[in-house]
Protein backbone atom coordinates (compact mmCIF):
# COMPACT_ATOMS: atom_id res chain seq x y z
CA UNK A 1 0.00 0.00 0.00
CA UNK A 2 1.54 3.32 -1.04
CA UNK A 3 2.09 6.08 1.67
CA UNK A 4 -0.52 8.46 0.41
CA UNK A 5 -2.78 5.77 0.79
CA UNK A 6 -2.63 5.26 4.50
CA UNK A 7 -4.97 7.12 6.52
CA UNK A 8 -5.65 4.69 9.81
CA UNK A 9 -3.27 2.81 11.69
CA UNK A 10 -5.23 -0.41 10.52
CA UNK A 11 -3.81 0.61 7.47
CA UNK A 12 -0.26 0.77 8.52
CA UNK A 13 -1.22 -2.72 10.14
CA UNK A 14 -1.81 -3.91 6.47
CA UNK A 15 0.87 -2.26 4.49
CA UNK A 16 3.23 -3.68 7.23
CA UNK A 17 2.30 -6.87 5.89
CA UNK A 18 3.99 -6.32 2.50
CA UNK A 19 7.33 -5.46 4.41
CA UNK A 20 7.92 -7.82 6.96
CA UNK A 21 8.66 -11.39 7.01
CA UNK A 22 5.45 -13.92 8.81
CA UNK A 23 7.00 -14.79 11.19
CA UNK A 24 8.03 -11.26 12.29
CA UNK A 25 4.25 -9.89 11.87
CA UNK A 26 2.91 -12.68 13.56
CA UNK A 27 5.43 -11.84 16.34
CA UNK A 28 4.37 -8.08 16.43
CA UNK A 29 0.71 -8.96 15.67
CA UNK A 30 0.65 -12.23 18.31
CA UNK A 31 -0.62 -12.07 21.85
CA UNK A 32 -0.13 -14.85 24.37
CA UNK A 33 -2.14 -18.69 23.75
CA UNK A 34 -5.60 -18.14 22.61
CA UNK A 35 -5.08 -14.15 21.94
CA UNK A 36 -8.87 -13.61 24.13
CA UNK A 37 -6.76 -10.37 26.28
CA UNK A 38 -5.22 -9.12 23.05
CA UNK A 39 -9.38 -9.10 21.32
CA UNK A 40 -10.75 -7.93 24.61
CA UNK A 41 -8.02 -4.71 24.31
CA UNK A 42 -9.89 -3.41 21.11
CA UNK A 43 -13.70 -5.53 21.96
CA UNK A 44 -14.20 -3.25 25.02
CA UNK A 45 -13.11 0.13 23.80
CA UNK A 46 -15.00 -0.69 20.80
CA UNK A 47 -18.11 -1.34 22.95
CA UNK A 48 -17.74 1.71 24.72
CA UNK A 49 -20.22 4.87 22.91
CA UNK A 50 -18.92 8.52 22.84
CA UNK A 51 -22.02 11.15 23.41
CA UNK A 52 -22.37 13.48 20.52
CA UNK A 53 -22.90 17.32 21.25
CA UNK A 54 -23.64 20.26 18.93
CA UNK A 55 -23.12 23.59 18.61
CA UNK A 56 -20.01 24.05 20.72
CA UNK A 57 -17.84 26.70 19.78
CA UNK A 58 -14.33 24.69 19.10
CA UNK A 59 -12.33 27.52 17.23
CA UNK A 60 -10.25 27.52 20.30
CA UNK A 61 -9.79 23.58 20.78
CA UNK A 62 -6.22 22.72 22.07
CA UNK A 63 -5.05 18.76 22.32
CA UNK A 64 -2.10 19.72 24.73
CA UNK A 65 -1.63 17.58 28.15
CA UNK A 66 0.80 17.72 30.99
CA UNK A 67 2.11 14.21 32.01
CA UNK A 68 4.27 14.25 35.29
CA UNK A 69 4.65 18.25 35.25
CA UNK A 70 5.68 17.85 31.54
CA UNK A 71 3.90 19.85 28.92
CA UNK A 72 3.13 17.61 25.94
CA UNK A 73 1.36 18.51 22.58
CA UNK A 74 -1.43 15.53 22.70
CA UNK A 75 -1.80 13.18 25.48
CA UNK A 76 -0.60 9.94 23.67
CA UNK A 77 2.83 8.48 24.40
CA UNK A 78 5.08 5.32 23.36
CA UNK A 79 4.99 2.60 24.92
CA UNK A 80 8.21 0.59 25.59
CA UNK A 81 8.96 -2.04 23.08
CA UNK A 82 11.93 -4.11 22.57
CA UNK A 83 14.05 -5.11 19.73
CA UNK A 84 12.54 -2.50 17.57
CA UNK A 85 15.21 -3.15 15.09
CA UNK A 86 13.42 -6.25 13.60
CA UNK A 87 10.71 -4.38 11.97
CA UNK A 88 12.98 -1.42 11.07
CA UNK A 89 16.80 -0.70 11.20
CA UNK A 90 15.44 2.96 11.74
CA UNK A 91 14.31 1.08 15.39
CA UNK A 92 14.46 3.02 18.49
CA UNK A 93 16.45 6.04 16.86
CA UNK A 94 13.63 6.83 14.34
CA UNK A 95 10.48 6.24 16.59
CA UNK A 96 11.75 8.29 19.51
CA UNK A 97 12.90 10.96 16.55
CA UNK A 98 9.34 11.55 15.25
CA UNK A 99 7.80 10.94 19.09
CA UNK A 100 9.72 14.38 19.72
CA UNK A 101 8.51 15.73 16.61
CA UNK A 102 4.86 15.19 17.32
CA UNK A 103 5.49 17.25 20.80
CA UNK A 104 5.22 13.78 22.15
CA UNK A 105 7.54 11.13 24.96
CA UNK A 106 9.50 7.93 23.92
CA UNK A 107 9.41 5.50 26.34
CA UNK A 108 12.79 3.16 26.17
CA UNK A 109 12.48 -0.49 26.37
CA UNK A 110 14.80 -2.25 29.00
CA UNK A 111 15.36 -4.68 26.20
CA UNK A 112 15.67 -2.16 23.23
CA UNK A 113 17.31 -3.11 20.17
CA UNK A 114 19.44 0.78 20.45
CA UNK A 115 21.14 1.67 23.32
CA UNK A 116 19.98 4.17 26.12
CA UNK A 117 22.66 6.72 25.36
CA UNK A 118 22.22 6.32 21.72
CA UNK A 119 18.72 8.07 22.17
CA UNK A 120 18.67 10.27 24.43
CA UNK A 121 20.40 12.71 22.62
CA UNK A 122 17.19 12.53 20.06
CA UNK A 123 14.80 12.52 23.01
CA UNK A 124 16.46 14.93 25.23
CA UNK A 125 13.80 15.33 28.03
CA UNK A 126 11.24 13.48 26.03
CA UNK A 127 12.51 10.46 27.32
CA UNK A 128 11.03 7.98 29.62
CA UNK A 129 13.54 4.72 30.68
CA UNK A 130 12.21 1.19 31.43
CA UNK A 131 14.14 -0.35 34.04
CA UNK A 132 13.71 -3.83 35.16
CA UNK A 133 14.81 -5.66 38.54
CA UNK A 134 17.51 -8.17 37.55
CA UNK A 135 18.78 -10.47 38.85
CA UNK A 136 21.81 -9.34 40.13
CA UNK A 137 21.02 -5.76 41.81
CA UNK A 138 24.35 -4.56 40.41
CA UNK A 139 23.28 -4.83 37.11
CA UNK A 140 20.12 -2.62 38.13
CA UNK A 141 22.10 -0.32 39.53
CA UNK A 142 24.47 0.47 36.97
CA UNK A 143 21.72 1.17 34.46
CA UNK A 144 19.94 3.40 36.85
CA UNK A 145 23.57 5.20 36.78
CA UNK A 146 22.90 4.95 33.14
CA UNK A 147 20.08 6.68 32.99
CA UNK A 148 20.91 9.19 35.24
CA UNK A 149 23.94 10.24 32.87
CA UNK A 150 21.54 10.06 30.12
CA UNK A 151 19.53 12.76 31.70
CA UNK A 152 16.54 10.32 32.21
CA UNK A 153 14.07 12.37 34.93
CA UNK A 154 11.29 9.80 34.70
CA UNK A 155 11.92 5.38 35.27
CA UNK A 156 9.08 2.93 34.29
CA UNK A 157 9.42 -0.14 35.83
CA UNK A 158 8.65 -3.52 34.37
CA UNK A 159 6.36 -4.77 36.61
CA UNK A 160 4.82 -7.78 34.91
CA UNK A 161 7.75 -9.58 33.31
CA UNK A 162 8.20 -12.18 36.12
CA UNK A 163 6.32 -14.95 34.71
CA UNK A 164 7.24 -16.19 31.22
CA UNK A 165 4.48 -16.07 28.80
CA UNK A 166 3.81 -18.53 25.53
CA UNK A 167 3.16 -17.08 22.19
CA UNK A 168 1.99 -19.96 20.20
CA UNK A 169 2.69 -17.84 16.94
CA UNK A 170 6.07 -17.69 17.71
CA UNK A 171 6.13 -21.10 19.04
CA UNK A 172 4.82 -22.64 15.04
CA UNK A 173 7.88 -19.82 13.69
CA UNK A 174 10.55 -21.69 15.74
CA UNK A 175 11.12 -18.08 17.28
CA UNK A 176 13.34 -19.39 19.72
CA UNK A 177 17.05 -18.90 20.52
CA UNK A 178 18.55 -19.77 18.44
CA UNK A 179 15.91 -19.73 15.88
CA UNK A 180 14.82 -22.87 14.33
CA UNK A 181 11.78 -21.58 11.53
CA UNK A 182 10.16 -24.12 9.09
CA UNK A 183 11.29 -24.38 5.70
CA UNK A 184 7.94 -22.22 5.17
CA UNK A 185 9.42 -19.33 7.03
CA UNK A 186 12.82 -19.44 4.46
CA UNK A 187 9.84 -18.68 1.91
CA UNK A 188 8.15 -16.45 2.74
CA UNK A 189 10.73 -14.56 4.11
CA UNK A 190 12.59 -14.81 0.67
CA UNK A 191 9.71 -12.86 -0.73
CA UNK A 192 10.57 -9.36 1.12
CA UNK A 193 13.62 -8.46 -0.27
CA UNK A 194 13.24 -5.26 0.87
CA UNK A 195 13.48 -6.19 4.99
CA UNK A 196 16.34 -8.84 3.84
CA UNK A 197 17.97 -5.63 1.79
CA UNK A 198 17.22 -3.40 5.26
CA UNK A 199 18.53 -6.52 7.67
CA UNK A 200 21.92 -6.82 5.80
CA UNK A 201 22.74 -2.87 4.94
CA UNK A 202 21.29 -1.41 8.46
CA UNK A 203 21.43 -1.44 11.92
CA UNK A 204 22.61 -5.37 13.12
CA UNK A 205 19.90 -7.24 14.93
CA UNK A 206 21.23 -6.63 18.04
CA UNK A 207 19.98 -6.12 21.83
CA UNK A 208 22.46 -3.01 21.77
CA UNK A 209 20.94 -1.56 25.17
CA UNK A 210 23.90 -4.14 26.66
CA UNK A 211 26.72 -5.06 25.93
CA UNK A 212 29.72 -6.88 26.12
CA UNK A 213 33.32 -5.55 26.06
CA UNK A 214 31.91 -2.93 24.43
CA UNK A 215 30.20 -4.63 21.22
CA UNK A 216 26.24 -4.69 21.28
CA UNK A 217 24.49 -8.23 22.56
CA UNK A 218 23.52 -10.45 19.49
CA UNK A 219 20.02 -12.32 19.86
CA UNK A 220 21.70 -15.94 21.29
CA UNK A 221 24.22 -13.95 23.79
CA UNK A 222 20.82 -11.90 24.79
CA UNK A 223 19.55 -15.12 25.73
CA UNK A 224 22.34 -16.11 27.94
CA UNK A 225 22.32 -12.66 29.21
CA UNK A 226 18.64 -13.34 29.88
CA UNK A 227 18.84 -16.58 31.35
CA UNK A 228 21.36 -15.64 33.79
CA UNK A 229 19.39 -12.00 34.98
CA UNK A 230 15.87 -12.56 34.76
CA UNK A 231 14.80 -12.42 38.20
CA UNK A 232 11.65 -14.35 39.42
CA UNK A 233 12.09 -12.88 42.43
CA UNK A 234 11.50 -9.31 42.19
CA UNK A 235 9.18 -8.28 43.92
CA UNK A 236 7.52 -4.45 46.12
CA UNK A 237 10.76 -4.72 48.26
CA UNK A 238 12.97 -3.85 44.71
CA UNK A 239 10.32 -1.20 44.07
CA UNK A 240 10.82 0.25 47.49
CA UNK A 241 14.36 0.02 47.15
CA UNK A 242 14.45 1.35 43.61
CA UNK A 243 12.26 4.60 45.40
CA UNK A 244 15.06 5.71 47.93
CA UNK A 245 17.52 5.34 45.19
CA UNK A 246 15.64 7.46 42.62
CA UNK A 247 14.44 10.77 43.20
CA UNK A 248 12.77 11.03 39.69
CA UNK A 249 9.62 10.70 38.61
CA UNK A 250 8.80 6.68 39.02
CA UNK A 251 6.10 4.82 36.97
CA UNK A 252 4.97 1.56 37.36
CA UNK A 253 4.16 -0.74 34.01
CA UNK A 254 1.69 -3.77 34.09
CA UNK A 255 -0.55 -2.69 37.06
CA UNK A 256 -3.82 -4.21 36.54
CA UNK A 257 -5.61 -4.30 39.73
CA UNK A 258 -6.81 -2.36 42.03
CA UNK A 259 -4.85 -3.16 45.11
CA UNK A 260 -1.63 -3.76 42.96
CA UNK A 261 -2.32 -0.02 42.28
CA UNK A 262 -3.16 1.12 45.82
CA UNK A 263 0.26 -0.59 46.99
CA UNK A 264 2.43 1.39 44.31
CA UNK A 265 0.90 4.58 45.22
CA UNK A 266 1.94 3.65 48.67
CA UNK A 267 5.29 2.74 47.98
CA UNK A 268 5.78 5.90 46.48
CA UNK A 269 4.98 5.41 42.30
CA UNK A 270 4.12 8.56 40.71
CA UNK A 271 2.17 7.11 37.56
CA UNK A 272 0.48 3.70 37.44
CA UNK A 273 0.33 2.27 33.62
CA UNK A 274 -1.84 0.00 33.50
CA UNK A 275 -1.03 -2.52 31.42
CA UNK A 276 -1.29 -6.12 30.05
CA UNK A 277 1.11 -5.58 27.83
CA UNK A 278 -1.30 -5.66 24.50
CA UNK A 279 -2.65 -9.60 25.22
CA UNK A 280 1.36 -10.75 25.26
CA UNK A 281 2.13 -12.28 28.25
CA UNK A 282 -1.22 -13.45 30.36
CA UNK A 283 -4.34 -14.57 28.00
CA UNK A 284 -6.81 -14.76 31.67
CA UNK A 285 -6.96 -10.85 32.48
CA UNK A 286 -9.40 -8.37 31.12
CA UNK A 287 -9.21 -5.02 29.32
CA UNK A 288 -6.98 -2.56 30.14
CA UNK A 289 -9.76 -0.39 29.77
CA UNK A 290 -12.18 -2.30 31.81
CA UNK A 291 -10.58 -2.06 34.80
CA UNK A 292 -9.40 1.43 34.76
CA UNK A 293 -12.56 2.82 36.78
CA UNK A 294 -11.81 0.28 39.35
CA UNK A 295 -7.97 1.61 39.51
CA UNK A 296 -8.98 5.00 39.16
CA UNK A 297 -11.38 5.28 42.57
CA UNK A 298 -8.17 2.86 44.15
CA UNK A 299 -5.67 5.61 43.79
CA UNK A 300 -8.05 8.44 44.27
CA UNK A 301 -5.86 11.20 42.78
CA UNK A 302 -2.57 10.35 44.30
CA UNK A 303 -0.89 9.72 41.36
CA UNK A 304 -1.38 9.68 37.63
CA UNK A 305 -2.99 6.67 35.55
CA UNK A 306 -1.87 5.69 31.81
CA UNK A 307 -3.28 3.26 30.42
CA UNK A 308 -1.89 1.01 26.84
CA UNK A 309 -3.81 -1.69 25.11
CA UNK A 310 -5.74 -1.61 21.99
CA UNK A 311 -5.36 2.03 21.18
CA UNK A 312 -6.09 2.42 17.66
CA UNK A 313 -7.87 5.41 17.53
CA UNK A 314 -7.90 8.85 18.43
CA UNK A 315 -11.31 8.65 20.03
CA UNK A 316 -9.85 5.30 21.96
CA UNK A 317 -8.03 8.26 23.46
CA UNK A 318 -11.14 10.10 24.29
CA UNK A 319 -12.91 7.04 26.03
CA UNK A 320 -9.85 6.33 28.32
CA UNK A 321 -9.07 9.78 29.44
CA UNK A 322 -12.84 10.28 30.01
CA UNK A 323 -12.88 7.26 32.22
CA UNK A 324 -9.64 8.70 34.34
CA UNK A 325 -6.22 8.49 32.51
CA UNK A 326 -4.07 11.19 32.12
CA UNK A 327 -2.62 10.29 29.39
CA UNK A 328 -2.69 6.53 26.89
CA UNK A 329 0.02 4.97 25.36
CA UNK A 330 0.20 2.82 22.37
CA UNK A 331 2.70 0.21 21.18
CA UNK A 332 1.95 -1.69 17.96
CA UNK A 333 0.69 0.77 16.22
CA UNK A 334 4.21 3.03 15.72
CA UNK A 335 5.68 -0.27 15.35
CA UNK A 336 3.37 -1.42 12.14
CA UNK A 337 4.09 2.07 10.99
CA UNK A 338 8.30 2.40 11.84
CA UNK A 339 8.05 -1.10 10.07
CA UNK A 340 6.17 0.31 6.41
CA UNK A 341 8.20 3.32 5.98
CA UNK A 342 10.78 4.09 8.99
CA UNK A 343 10.70 7.96 10.75
CA UNK A 344 8.61 9.40 8.23
CA UNK A 345 5.63 6.92 8.85
CA UNK A 346 5.95 6.70 12.42
CA UNK A 347 5.41 11.08 11.58
CA UNK A 348 2.77 10.36 9.97
CA UNK A 349 0.92 7.66 12.80
CA UNK A 350 1.63 10.27 14.92
CA UNK A 351 -0.34 12.53 12.33
CA UNK A 352 -3.20 10.47 12.15
CA UNK A 353 -3.96 9.49 16.17
CA UNK A 354 -3.11 13.33 16.71
CA UNK A 355 -6.53 14.17 14.01
CA UNK A 356 -8.46 11.71 15.07
CA UNK A 357 -8.18 13.04 18.54
CA UNK A 358 -8.83 16.50 17.89
CA UNK A 359 -12.11 15.42 15.73
CA UNK A 360 -13.12 13.33 18.29
CA UNK A 361 -12.67 16.11 21.19
CA UNK A 362 -14.42 18.37 19.11
CA UNK A 363 -17.39 15.88 18.50
CA UNK A 364 -17.99 15.51 22.50
CA UNK A 365 -17.57 18.90 22.75
CA UNK A 366 -14.35 19.27 24.69
CA UNK A 367 -11.77 21.88 23.76
CA UNK A 368 -9.39 21.24 26.31
CA UNK A 369 -7.98 17.73 27.75
CA UNK A 370 -8.63 18.48 30.70
CA UNK A 371 -12.42 18.75 30.63
CA UNK A 372 -12.65 15.20 29.21
CA UNK A 373 -14.29 13.35 31.58
CA UNK A 374 -17.58 10.85 32.17
CA UNK A 375 -19.53 13.13 30.57
CA UNK A 376 -18.30 12.13 27.36
CA UNK A 377 -20.13 8.77 26.97
CA UNK A 378 -23.58 8.34 25.56
CA UNK A 379 -25.75 6.81 27.99
CA UNK A 380 -27.01 3.86 26.13
CA UNK A 381 -24.12 2.17 26.70
CA UNK A 382 -22.59 -0.09 29.79
CA UNK A 383 -20.95 3.12 30.98
CA UNK A 384 -23.08 3.07 33.66
CA UNK A 385 -22.15 -0.14 34.93
CA UNK A 386 -18.76 2.13 35.46
CA UNK A 387 -19.88 5.51 37.13
C1 LIG B 1 6.91 -5.79 19.52
C2 LIG B 1 6.57 -5.43 20.94
C3 LIG B 1 7.59 -5.39 21.89
C4 LIG B 1 7.28 -5.06 23.21
N1 LIG B 1 8.30 -4.97 24.12
C5 LIG B 1 8.03 -4.55 25.37
C6 LIG B 1 9.09 -4.30 26.29
O1 LIG B 1 10.26 -4.44 25.97
N2 LIG B 1 8.76 -3.88 27.54
C7 LIG B 1 7.44 -3.68 27.92
O2 LIG B 1 7.18 -3.31 29.07
N3 LIG B 1 6.43 -3.89 27.06
C8 LIG B 1 6.69 -4.29 25.80
N4 LIG B 1 5.67 -4.44 24.91
C9 LIG B 1 4.29 -4.09 25.32
C10 LIG B 1 4.04 -2.61 25.05
O3 LIG B 1 4.80 -1.79 25.89
C11 LIG B 1 2.56 -2.25 25.27
O4 LIG B 1 2.20 -2.59 26.58
C12 LIG B 1 1.61 -2.93 24.29
O5 LIG B 1 2.17 -2.96 23.00
C13 LIG B 1 0.30 -2.13 24.27
O6 LIG B 1 -0.64 -2.69 23.44
P1 LIG B 1 -0.85 -2.23 21.90
O7 LIG B 1 0.27 -2.86 21.15
O8 LIG B 1 -2.18 -2.81 21.57
O9 LIG B 1 -0.80 -0.73 21.85
C14 LIG B 1 5.94 -4.78 23.58
C15 LIG B 1 4.94 -4.82 22.62
C16 LIG B 1 5.24 -5.13 21.31
C17 LIG B 1 4.13 -5.12 20.29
Amino acid sequence: MRNKWIVSIDDYRRASRWHLPKMITDYLDGGALDEITTRANRESLDALMLRQRSMVDLSDLRTDATVLGQQIDLPLIVAPMGMLTIFHPGSDTAVARAAVNAGSIFIHSAWAGCALEEVAPIAGDKLWAQVAFWKDPEETESYIKRARKAGVKTLVVAGDVGSSSKRERDLHHGLSMPPRPPVVDYLTTAMRPQWIYRWLTGRKMTYGNYSIDGQPLRMDEMNQWMAKNKNPGANWADFAWLREQWDGNLVIKGIMDPEDAARAVDEGADGIFISNHGGRQFDAQPATIDVLPSIVSAVNGRAEIYLDGGIRRGHDMVKAIGLGATAVMAGRPFAYALATGGEPAVSKAFKILHDEFKGAMGFVGKTRVSEIDESVFAQCNRITDYV
